[in-house]
């Protein structure tokens, strides 16, 4: 039987930790001065989202923090990765910064120190403010400047305060599966336009680095990708693979590493290619003190698009921890890639009290071991990894799904927002302060 993981396996400067996001938790969405956010918006669109619900409650977490700060207390973890919701900062995206906004993040802040936990800030978690959207969103290239704006503000309040700050969430997600493939906020149908969207919003994570950098503050700066290895099903299906990949993966992590767009991936596209000025390329490539990788699932690709039966999630995805770690070799051996932190890896299942009211999660422990395994094994070969992030903290709005798929280690009955720690939060648990 191999023995069960302890922290002592892991490097002595490797942080456990756990995420969410600001839209998928909070609630209090029209207090306090917060502005409407473009998920606000998508939400009320008929059929955007599959239960028809939206943010407005949520997890309550706008008025239960201080709860759910003792909750993460109690979970045994270092590090808690949040995201700002700029709509709380600048309701219309530019000018004079709210001070509830400011005030509500600096006491969640304040309250992970006196806890003893890192806080791991992210500016960008898909929450534009809606007046930005109605000026063309992401594919207004004036977004990427309010953007460096909004992270200055943040920044100067918080960036002594914070472990580190990222910038964006997930750059792919909030341009091509939001502009081209429509399934998120704004729910467009337009390549061109998403990669207009994935231009900006790297440029704006380069403006806002600078502007941060200005401060010399305490932080360490980064950013957050989602990446998916991508494997060919036969020899045959290589080139695909390969073009997959490059939209997937090297799109996002060309610019930021190297400075530049993969020419494969820039043919493919043609006409649809983004408008790049001048300094653009030295801007999206500012040095970066962490990369922040999100892995899920691996991508394969077979001719026909059809997939084997194997293992997947309540998401429908694969479960394939070998993709983690060949995917954090890789970023190794093909980038001068900063250290990683792992900022979320986790697994949706439809989670349900039993008769005692505890929840057998063995599906989600299983995931999590296993990629956790993985991240061990890159270790290993000699991947400076330095942290892990569970996604998620507990169950909440899993965006174009609503609340029906459960992320988290902690259970929310969403009728009464109790909090039950799932049996994979008394796992985590164990292994985080063992
Ligand atoms: C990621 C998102 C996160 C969550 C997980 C399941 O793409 O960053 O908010 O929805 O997927």
């Amino acid at each position: 039987m191999t023995p069960p993981l302890t922290r002592a396996d892991f490097p002595a400067n490797f942080t456990f930790g756990v995420a969410t996001s600001s839209f998928q938790i909070e609630g209090g969405a029209h207090e306090d001065g917060r502005g409407e956010s473009i998920w606000d918006t998508f939400c009320r669109e008929p059929g955007r989202i599959s239960d028809g619900t939206n943010g407005d409650v949520a997890c309550d977490h706008y008025h239960r923090l201080e709860s759910d700060l003792d909750m993460i207390q109690r979970l045994g973890v270092q590090a808690y990765r949040f995201s700002v919701a700029w709509p709380r900062i600048q309701p219309s995206g530019t000018g004079e910064p709210l001070e509830a906004g400011l005030a509500f993040y600096e006491r969640l802040v304040d309250g992970l120190t006196a806890r003893g936990i890192e806080a791991h800030l992210t500016l960008y978690h898909w929450d534009l403010p809606q007046a930005l959207q109605d000026q063309g969103g992401w594919t207004n290239r004036q977004t990427a400047h309010h953007f460096a704006e909004y992270a200055r503000i943040v920044a100067t309040r918080l960036g002594n305060k914070v472990r580190s700050i990222a910038t964006l969430n997930e750059p792919w997600c909030a341009s091509i599966l939001s502009y081209q493939i429509g399934e998120h906020a704004p729910g467009w149908h337009d390549t061109a336009a998403a990669l207009s969207a994935a231009h900006h919003l790297l440029l704006g994570h380069g403006l806002a680095l600078r502007e941060m950098r200005a401060l010399k503050l305490d932080a360490e700066l980064g950013t957050v990708l989602n990446l998916g290895p991508t494997y060919a099903a036969t020899p045959a299906d290589e080139a695909q693979a390969r073009l997959a990949d490059g939209r997937f993966n090297r799109w996002f992590l060309d610019p930021l590493l190297k400075g530049e767009y993969p020419q494969d991936v820039w043919a493919d596209y043609g006409v649809a290619v983004p408008d790049v000025q001048g300094g653009d390329l030295e801007i999206m490539r500012e040095k970066l003190d962490f990369l922040g990788v999100n892995y899920y699932t691996r991508q394969y690709v077979t001719a026909d698009g059809s997939q084997p039966e194997w293992e997947v999630t309540d998401m429908g995805w694969e479960v394939f921890p070998q993709g983690l770690r060949d995917l954090l070799v890789r970023l190794k051996n093909d980038y001068d890639v900063p250290p990683i932190f792992i900022t979320e890896n986790g697994a949706a299942y439809p989670d349900g009290p039993d008769t005692q009211g505890d929840i057998h999660d063995p599906q989600r422990i299983a995931y999590l071991d296993s990629h956790l395994r993985a991240v061990l094994e890159a270790a290993q070969a000699g991947v400076d990894v330095r942290g892990y992030f569970a996604w998620s903290l507990m169950d909440n709005f899993e965006w174009a799904y609503g609340y029906s798929k459960r992320f988290g280690l902690v259970y929310v009955d969403y009728s009464t927002q109790e909090r039950t720690f799932k049996d994979s939060a008394k796992w985590y648990q164990a292994l985080a302060t063992s």
